[in-house]
C-alpha cells in the first residue's frame, strides 16, 4: 500500500502544525517529519534530523526521499525569542525557507511555506493577500522576509498565511490547549478584548492547503476560517462548546500591557480568495471548535498529546 502513496516532507516536525498535518494526512501520504533539536517518534510518520541551514543536508534529503511535496512549517515562532535573537530569527524564518525553495526549484518539487497573520496591524479588519504589510516586530519582519525569499527563488511556491489551533504535545501548548487546561483546573485566564484574528482548525488548514496544491495554486493565500473575533471571544466560544466555566475568563487589553516586542492588534485575514479558488466555504469558528471538541477522543490525538 505504502508504495502507491506519495512521499511528503514536513519541516518543523516536532511542532504543533507539522504533527497535526502528518496525523491528518496519514492515510494519503508517506510522510517524513524533519526534526531539528527535539527528538520524537510517532506511529503516523517517519522522522529524520536535517539541518535546514545546510544546503548540502537539504539537497541530500530531497535526493533520497524525492518527495512530490514539501510543507515548510519550521520557524522561530516565539515572538519574544525572535526579538531577543534577531540573527537567529532571520536564519530560521528567512534563510532556511530560501534554501529549501532553491533546492525544491532545482528538482521540480512543489513547496508550501507556512506564514502568519502577524504581518499587518494596519487597523483594517480582514486583510487581503495584497494589503500593505505593517511589520511591527522581528518575528513579523523575518516571516515577511521568508515569504519574499521563497517566492523569489520559486515563484510556483504556495505561501499560506494563517493562524491555527489544535491539540498539541505536552511540550508545546496551542492557544486552545492553554485555555482548556486552565479552565479545567478551575483557574482564571485573562484574554485580550482588543486583539482580533481569524483562527482555523489545523486539520481544516491542512485540508484547504492540500486542495490548493491539487488545483496548482501558487503565490500567497490567506488560509483562515470565516470568523473574525477577539482572543477573549474565542475563549468564550471555546468554553461554551467544551462545557467549561466561561466566568473564569477575564477581559484584558493588550494596549494596557508592556511587552518586549510590539504586537499587532488587528490580525484578521480575509479568506475570500481562498473560498473563490476552492469553490466552497471554509467554515466558521463554531464549526471548527466543534471539530476540535470531537477530536479529543481520537486515538491519534491522544498519541500527539502524549509526546
Ligand atoms: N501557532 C500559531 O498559531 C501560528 C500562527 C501563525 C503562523 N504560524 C506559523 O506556522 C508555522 C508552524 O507553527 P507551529 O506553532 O506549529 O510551530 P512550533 O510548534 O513552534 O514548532 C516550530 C518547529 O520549528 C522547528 N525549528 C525551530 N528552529 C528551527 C531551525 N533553525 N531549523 C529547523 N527547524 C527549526 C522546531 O524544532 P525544535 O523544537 O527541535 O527546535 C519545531 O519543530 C510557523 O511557521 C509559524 O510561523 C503559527
Amino acid at each position: 500500500v505504502s508504495s502507491s502513496r506519495q512521499n511528503i516532507v514536513i519541516t518543523g516536525g516536532s511542532g504543533l502544525l507539522a504533527l497535526n498535518w502528518a496525523r491528518y494526512a496519514q492515510t494519503q501520504w508517506n510522510t517524513t517529519l524533519v526534526l531539528h533539536q527535539r527528538r520524537i517518534e510517532v506511529p503516523f510518520a517517519k522522522t529524520r534530523v536535517v539541518d535546514l541551514l545546510s544546503t548540502a543536508a537539504v539537497a541530500a534529503t530531497l535526493n533520497e526521499l524525492s518527495p512530490s511535496l514539501v510543507i515548510h512549517t519550521a520557524g522561530m515562532t516565539n515572538v519574544e525569542k525572535c526579538e531577543a535573537d534577531p540573527e537567529g530569527a532571520t536564519r530560521t524564518n528567512a534563510e532556511a525557507p530560501a534554501i529549501l525553495a532553491k533546492e525544491c526549484r532545482t528538482r521540480g518539487i512543489k513547496l508550501v511555506s507556512i506564514s502568519t497573520d502577524h504581518l499587518f496591524s494596519c487597523g483594517a479588519p480582514f486583510a487581503s493577500e495584497d494589503s500593505e504589510l505593517r511589520l511591527v516586530n522581528v518575528y513579523a519582519r523575518t516571516k515577511a522576509a521568508g515569504e519574499s525569499a521563497v517566492l523569489d527563488a520559486l515563484p510556483g511556491a504556495l505561501i499560506a498565511r494563517t493562524n491555527f489551533f489544535c491539540w498539541g504535545p505536552s511540550y508545546r501548548s496551542s492557544f486552545s490547549d492553554w485555555i482548556i487546561s486552565h479552565l479545567r483546573r478551575g483557574e482564571r485566564v485573562r484574554l485580550f478584548t482588543d486583539v482580533f484574528f481569524t483562527p482555523i482548525l489545523a486539520d481544516e488548514l491542512a485540508r484547504a492547503v492540500e486542495e490548493l496544491v491539487a488545483l496548482e495554486a501558487t503565490g500567497i493565500y490567506n488560509v483562515v476560517s470565516d470568523t473574525r473575533l477577539s482572543k477573549f471571544e474565542f475563549g468564550r466560544r471555546l468554553a461554551s462548546i467544551f462545557g467549561l466555566d466561561s466566568s473564569l475568563i477575564e477581559p484584558a487589553r493588550l494596549a494596557d500591557y508592556k511587552s518586549p516586542a510590539a504586537r499587532p492588534l488587528e490580525m484578521s485575514l480575509s479568506n475570500s480568495k481562498l473560498r473563490r479558488r476552492l469553490g466552497r466555504s471554509v467554515g466558521d469558528i463554531d464549526q471548527h471548535l466543534r471539530l476540535l471538541h470531537e477530536q479529543e477522543g481520537w486515538a491519534d490525538i491522544k498519541k500527539v498529546q502524549s509526546l
